[in-house]
This record gives C-alpha cells, structure tokens and sequence, in this order.
C-alpha cells in the first residue's frame, strides 16, 4: 500500500495544497490528523529508526519559471544583491541520508519525516555507486543527503520480470526505487538496478563547511560520491529561464526521471542570512515540471495485429495532459497483464509516460468504479483476417496463426522498409497498404521485382516518383547483412541482437542452419530467442523467402563489412560479469565498430576476456586456458584510445 498509491502522486500534492490553503483560511477546520500535519513519509515499524542529526528539509514549489523569477527577487531585496544560484535536476527518486563516521560508511537512511527516517545501512551497501569509505580528507563525521533512483530502462526491465512473474507492478521509478530500497532482506534490494546521486550536506563535525553549494558538490565529488554532471552555476539570473525550458526538453530523453529542477543560493553565507519559513529554505526553491502521471477514462481497448501476429491490446483514452504532452492512447502489454491489473473498460485509470517509450495504463481506480465495468476479453477471430486465435501455453501472447493476414503483411512490409531495417525512403505505410491492396505485393521480397509500370498503377505516383522509389529499393541491397537480419521481423531480433547474431552468424547460410542450441552459445541470445530464431528459419516458407532475397541481391554476410583495417581487427574479445559505465552490449558494438571481433562464448579463439563484476564460469575456463583476462577500465582505455598497446612512454 505505501509504495502503491491509488491516485497519481501530482493530484494527491494538488489536493494537500489545496486542504493547507483551506485551512490556512479556516484553521478551525483543521484537525490534529489533518494529512497536512504529516510531512512526507511516516516511519514504518519495519526498520530500525534513525534519528537524523539535522533534519532533512523540503522545499517550496514553484510552477512557473515566472514563480522562480518573483523567488529570486525576494531573495535579492532580503539580501541586498543580486547572487549566483545553482541550478540542480531534481531527480524523482528518495531522499536519503548517508552517514560517515571517520570516512566509514555507517548508516543509511530514509528521509521519513525529515527528523526521523528508517534505517536501510544493509540495502544501501549493495549499491554499487555508494563509497563505503570517503576517498579523501574525511572529516569525523558527516551526513551526506542524496537521492537514490532507478533509471527508466531498469524500471521497465524490472516490471516486464513481475509482470512474468504474476507480481504486482510498481507505478513508476520512483515508487519502484522505494519498493526496491525498503526491503528486508537486502540481497532482493542488491538485485535491483538502483543509483545514486548526492547533493547536500547535513551535519557536519571536524572540518569547516565549503563555503558554497558549488564547493560542495566538489567535496562530495572529491569524496567519491556520484553528483549529477547535470548541475549548472548562474552567476544571477540570467540564463537560468532558458535552463529551465532546456531541462523540461532534455527530461524527455534521460535515462532516469527529473521531476523539475531545484534552485539554490549558492552562497553558504547568504543561505544562513536567507535562513528558514517552517522547514522550508528561503534560499532554495523547486521548479516542479508538469507530472509525468495522469488519471483518465479508459474508453475502450482495441486491438493491433502485430508482424509476428501477435494481438497487441491497446487503450484508447479521454485525452489527457501527461507531463506536458497529450495522451490519448497507451501500451497493455498483453491480455494476461490486462487482467492482473483488473483494467476494464470504462474504468478510470492511471496513465503514466516514462522518457521516449510509449505511456502506460498503470492501474485501474477501482474505488471510482459504477460496477458496470466488464472485464476485458480478447477476440477468439483475428479482426483482420477472421482467422482463429491461437494461445501458446507458455506464453503471455495470443496470435493470428495465419500467415497470409493482410494485418500482419502490412506490419512486416513497415518493418521492413524502416530505417533500421532496409531504409527504402519514400516507401511510407500507405503506399505499403496501396500495393497490398492492390495485389502488387505479397510479401517483402515481392519489392525486388516492382517495376516502374507497377508503381504508375497507384494514385500520385508519376514517372519520376516511380524511379525515385525504385532507386531507393535497388539501393536497400547495399544494407549491411545486420539490417536485412532485422528487417526479416523475426520476433525477439531487433536491431541489437541482430548485431549480436551476426557476429556470432556471419552469413545466412550459417545463420539459416543454426540449431536452438548453437544459437544459446552466443552470448546476450537467451531461451526465447534461440527458439524463436530456429523456429522462423525452421518454417517452409520463410526458407523460401530468404532464397528469394537472395536471389534480389540483398547483402547477405557481413564480409566486407567489418573495417578490416579497423584498429582492432583480428582480434577477438569475449565480455562477461556487469560493467559500471557501459551496458554489455554498448561496448560491444564500439568493439566491433574498431574491428573485433566478439566470441559466441569462452574458447581458445578469444584473445581478450573483459570481466565486469560478478563474472561467471567464463573466468574460470579463461584461466584453464590461459586466456588474457583484463577488466572494465582496460576496455574503457582501448575504446578511447582505439588500440590495444599502452601508448609507448618515453
Ligand atoms: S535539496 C534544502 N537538491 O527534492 C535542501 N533536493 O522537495 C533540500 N531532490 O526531499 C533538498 N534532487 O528528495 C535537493 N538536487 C537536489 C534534489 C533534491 C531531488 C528531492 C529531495 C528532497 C526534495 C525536496
């Protein structure tokens, strides 16, 4: 329930402003257990309290950059000058307290009430981020305040594996943080893709406080401690307007959630002159962004045949305004997921938007329902094709088994023609459906054998648009195999693990011929995939179809393709264990893009075994072997300095 709420976060602070300016009004009204008395959290009786040494703050809202410009006025008049602020993204994560004791991490804790919070030392250890020992000059003691988070992708990762599971979804990062964090048994909270950034200090004993915000952020970052490379010092005003507006672009496309962005006299003097209104700082201010959750009215679910025939639910909403965009359709996922939120149509929901990905319907309000609503069933006919629905038993999806169902045919001829597949420009999706339509195609590679005369048949199409299309098309051969792997809409390979298969396949008729299991042995290709691939090259058809893609012409192995004379070439490498600052498959792709090569799995043909942390039996065989084992800051030099060797010294 407490990391689980039943209306969208931004609606309950709407609701709290609201109650504490009635009551401000009409203190008659207001009454000892008003929730406008209790500030943030409560303690939970789970945890050991922990009494912070000073308390942890909030801070005043602003909703415009107006309200932000008014704030800095009075923060001028009070001090008699016009002084530099920082400005920092407000991470959407929870606040917590890091204590110190000689350098030594002792205790770690929640915000609670800002007085008292509970006490999460074991949890917090097993985040990779969180020095246990100051690095430098510790002082003999201190309280660090930060913000713990999880990035959106883990967030996703994280809820696509409960929902697998059967468990209860989390709402968004933030309560997925919290959740993750307030566990009891820590190796659970060790598991999740947690971060951290710091940014304040609390007490302090044994050496003088830096004399400004921006100081401090080099003292914790000196310390060892993670401060967002975000942050920006204003030296007034100025330009701090445009800030704002930046921030509310970029937000779009962090790989974690920002809430708005905080504001702070960076002056420690002029911060204790400014001082304090209740547990508000007159020196700092929070710009609060639009929220990026709503509640709506679901008005229906409708269904979308995917490339593969997957039958993917959709709601369609009452538009409403999410984090500044309006949003009239989201994701379902699939109808298992619909029915484990008990989503009915009808019901009021709430819809949250996370970063690029498409909005999601989170849950249901089922205290707002009539008892009307009915719960959601998929057709047993394809709406396409009318074919009927198969289930597999194993898994969440339902799908139109027919090959032929013009939906799916329009699905894989985009998929084809998009940009990270064959790229043919000009070949939009209602021209796709206009050469379904009219018999002109069948299927993709049906697109190797238009002819000018062909493409005149449809409505707009002249002469010169016709060439242009057909170049376009004879131009898509020169797609490198990667692509063409991608463009095929085999489900599970997208863009990236096409890449993965190629460097393990380099050519179709290894790829074409690859068991479940040769495919397993490459590294980064799981159960789902593996079979997936074996399954679509296992069917008559799609044999068929690949010989006729052949036939066009289309680049079918990648030789050729790897810089050859790239810096890296002949050389293989073999990752294992996670990486810090990379994702597995980032650094993969920069080392084939300098010519390595990267191996299905630990053999005498690897040169290189980078280990990350917590590597697995690879290490192991790579020491049988006597395999060169090197470590994340290794690679981390040989992708910048694009070579192997240590630059000669001297
Ligand atoms: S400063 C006076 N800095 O926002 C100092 N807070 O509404 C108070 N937050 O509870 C905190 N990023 O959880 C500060 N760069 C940042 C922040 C930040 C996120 C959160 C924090 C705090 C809340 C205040």
């Amino acid at each position: 329930m407490l990391d689980s709420p039943t209306i969208a976060d931004a609606e309950f602070d709407a609701l709290l402003r609201r109650l504490i300016e009635l009551e401000q009004a009409h203190p008659e009204l207001q009454s000892p257990d008003s929730p406008s008395q209790r500030v943030g959290g409560q303690v939970s009786s789970t945890f050991r309290a922990h009494r912070h040494l000073e308390p942890m703050l909030s801070l005043g809202n602003a909703f415009t950059p107006g309200e932000v410009a008014a704030w800095y006025e009075r923060v001028a008049g009070l001090l008699g000058r016009r002084p530099p602020v920082m400005a920092e993204p407000k991470i959407d994560g929870l606040a917590i307290s890091l204590t110190y004791d000689h350098g030594s991490f002792v205790t770690g804790a929640t915000r609670g009430n800002g007085v008292e919070g509970e006490d999460v030392t074991p949890n917090l250890r097993t985040l990779h981020e969180l020095p246990l020992r100051l690095r430098t000059d510790p002082p003999d003691l201190v309280e660090i305040r930060g913000e713990v988070y999880m990035p959106i992708a883990g967030f996703e990762q994280l809820n696509e594996r409960r929902a697998a599971d059967g468990q209860p979804l989390f709402a968004n990062p933030r309560n997925s943080a919290a959740g993750s964090l307030r566990q009891l048994d820590p190796s659970v909270t060790k598991g999740r893709p947690l971060r951290l950034f710091t940014y304040a200090l609390g007490a302090l004993e044994g050496q003088s406080r830096p004399p400004t915000q921006s100081a401090l952020l080099d003292q914790l970052r000196t310390w060892g401690q993670p401060v967002n490379d975000l942050i920006r010092a204003f030296p007034e005003i100025t330009g701090l307007e445009a800030f704002l507006e930046e921030m509310l672009d970029r937000r779009e496309h962090l790989p974690y959630e920002i809430d708005g962005v905080v504001i702070k006299v960076d002056d420690l003097a002029a911060q204790m002159e400014l001082g304090f209104v209740g547990r508000e700082p007159r020196w700092a201010i929070a710009f609060k962004f639009a929220p990026m959750q709503a509640t709506t009215r679901l008005r229906e679910i409708r269904v979308n045949i995917g490339r593969t025939g997957s039958l993917n639910p959709y709601a369609v909403l009452e538009p409403v305004r999410v984090g500044g965009v309006t949003v009239s359709q989201a994701t379902l996922h699939n109808e298992q997921d619909i029915h484990r939120k008990d989503i009915r149509p009808g019901d009021r929901v709430i819809v949250h938007r996370a970063g690029d990905v498409i909005p999601q319907v989170v849950k249901p309000i089922v205290e707002d329902r009539t008892g009307d609503e009915q719960p959601f069933s998929l057709p047993d006919h394809c709406p396409s094709c009318g074919t009927l629905i198969v289930r597999r038993e194993d898994e969440a999806m339902a799908y139109c088994p027919n090959p032929n169902c013009p939906a799916r045919r329009y699905e894989q001829i985009n998929h084809f023609v998009s940009q990270a597949g064959m790229d043919i420009r000009g070949l939009g999706s209602r021209l796709a459906a206009a050469l379904l339509d009219r018999g002109l195609i069948h299927d993709v590679a049906d697109l190797y054998r238009l002819t000018a005369g062909d493409l005149m048949q449809l409505p707009n199409i002249k002469e010169k648009s016709a060439e242009n299309l057909l170049r376009a098309i004879d131009r898509s051969k020169e797609r490198p195999f990667r692509s063409v792997v991608n463009a095929l809409g085999i489900r599970f390979v997208g863009d990236q693990n096409a890449e993965l298969l190629v460097a393990a396949f380099p050519d179709i008729e290894r790829l074409r011929h690859a068991t479940v299991a040769d495919l397993r042995t490459v590294h980064g290709v799981g159960d789902r995939m593996a079979e997936s691939v074996a399954e679509w090259f296992a069917e008559p058809r799609n044999q068929a179809l690949i010989d006729r893609l052949i036939a066009a012409g289309l680049t079918m192995s990648t030789v050729g393709e790897t810089p050859v004379d790239g810096p890296l070439a002949g050389t293989t490498f073999l990752l294992t264990g996670r990486l810090d600052d990379l994702s597995r498959g980032e650094a993969e792709r920069q080392l084939l893009q300098l010519g390595a090569r990267i191996a299905p799995g630990m053999s005498r043909a690897v040169d290189y075994l980078v280990v990350g942390a917590d590597p697995g039996s690879k290490l192991k065989r790579a020491q049988e072997l006597g395999t060169a084992v090197r470590d994340e800051a290794w690679l981390r030099r040989v992708l910048e300095t694009r070579r192997l060797d240590e630059p000669a010294t001297g």
